[in-house]
């Protein structure tokens, strides 16, 4: 089947589905034991390095329908099928990308031509949300490491936050004070170094659809997916530990820092297990999604019951 050719990709970007799930049986046949398929995205088909980190590769894929099906994005409606319904009313050409803050580059940017150095990378994910489901995701876009080093933080930056859009026009239910719009998120300067850590522009190697958080969304593999503002249009570079929207609605339920922690129940449920989208049987959640090895030194010497 051909991948729909959404406007904004030039046809050089687009490859076939099948040759998408070929490439990755390819990258298995070879030997990745670290279950990459990673990508040009200029040059559909070519092989890149394997990044570390990522998703098993015997991790079967969410399909398409799910992950742009089932949807948490709150400013289109709080039912799973809400997003893909109602999201068609954001238009994510023209952007701007506000950057502000502890950074010598600060300025209102195009997002195109903020995008324009960076090589897009595929990079299979495993993808947890708090509510103890989960997906595998085959996300497309580059580490936030890189755009972070563009903008020249200065030495007082700690942490990095990011402030999602919020306009009445584009998504009328945010009149109704479900949050307390607009959605904010934060990382710690460490916690946005980390070469796992992806600024996403798409996904199946297709541009975000507007249900996902196009055009620009954030993914941090081993955190809970609320930690992944979608549609993002400032970043900021902080002295201090700012606040994010869900610590604000139910600070005894959302922490700051929301690794996953299947030894940290949420107040009204276990996270010990998730159900995996397509699966009959729940699994067991691993620390930090699967990825301690890579990110749990990143906490060392924390009380992540205190800090959850
Ligand atoms: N970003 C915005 N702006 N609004 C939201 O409601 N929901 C978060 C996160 N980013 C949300 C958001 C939550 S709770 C999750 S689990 C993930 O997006 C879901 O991402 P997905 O729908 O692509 O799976």
């Amino acid at each position: 089947m051909l991948i729909r050719r959404p406007p904004d990709i030039p046809t050089r970007e687009i490859t076939e589905e099948s040759a998408y799930f070929g490439r990755r049986e390819f990258l298995r046949a070879m030997g990745y034991g670290a279950g990459v398929v990673a990508a040009s995205a200029a040059v559909p088909g070519a092989l890149m390095a394997c990044a570390p980190g990522q998703a098993d590769p015997d991790d079967k894929l969410t399909p398409w329908e799910a992950v742009t099906g089932y949807n948490n994005y709150y400013e289109f409606g709080t039912a799973k099928d809400d997003p893909a319904k109602n999201a068609h009313t954001l238009k994510p050409r023209p952007w701007k990308v506000k950057v502000e803050g502890e950074v010598a580059r600060a300025a209102d940017y195009d997002l195109d031509d903020l995008l324009k150095p960076f090589t897009m990378q595929e990079r299979v994910y495993r993808h947890r949300c708090v509510e103890a489901w989960s997906m595998v995701v085959p996300w497309f876009g580059f580490p936030l490491k890189d755009l972070i080093a563009r903008l020249e933080p200065t030495s007082k930056t700690k942490f990095v936050e990011f402030t999602t859009l919020a306009d009445t026009g584009q998504m009328p239910l945010i009149r109704r004070p479900i949050l307390d719009w607009p959605y904010v998120e934060a990382l710690r300067m460490d916690e946005a170094m980390h070469p796992l850590t992806l600024m996403v522009t798409g996904v199946y190697g297709k541009t975000l659809p507007n249900q996902n958080g196009a055009p620009l969304r954030l993914i941090i593999p081993w955190k809970y997916g609320f930690k992944g503002g979608k549609s993002i249009v400032r970043i900021r570079f902080l002295e201090r530990q700012p606040r994010n929207t869900w610590n604000i609605a139910a600070p005894n339920e959302y922490g700051f820092y929301a690794n996953v922690n299947p030894a940290v129940d949420h107040p009204r449920w276990s996270q010990k297990r998730e159900r995996r989208i397509g699966e009959l049987f729940r699994r067991e959640t691993l620390p930090f999604n699967g990825y301690a090895d890579q990110v749990a030194s990143l906490y060392s010497g924390m009380d992540l019951r205190a800090n959850f």
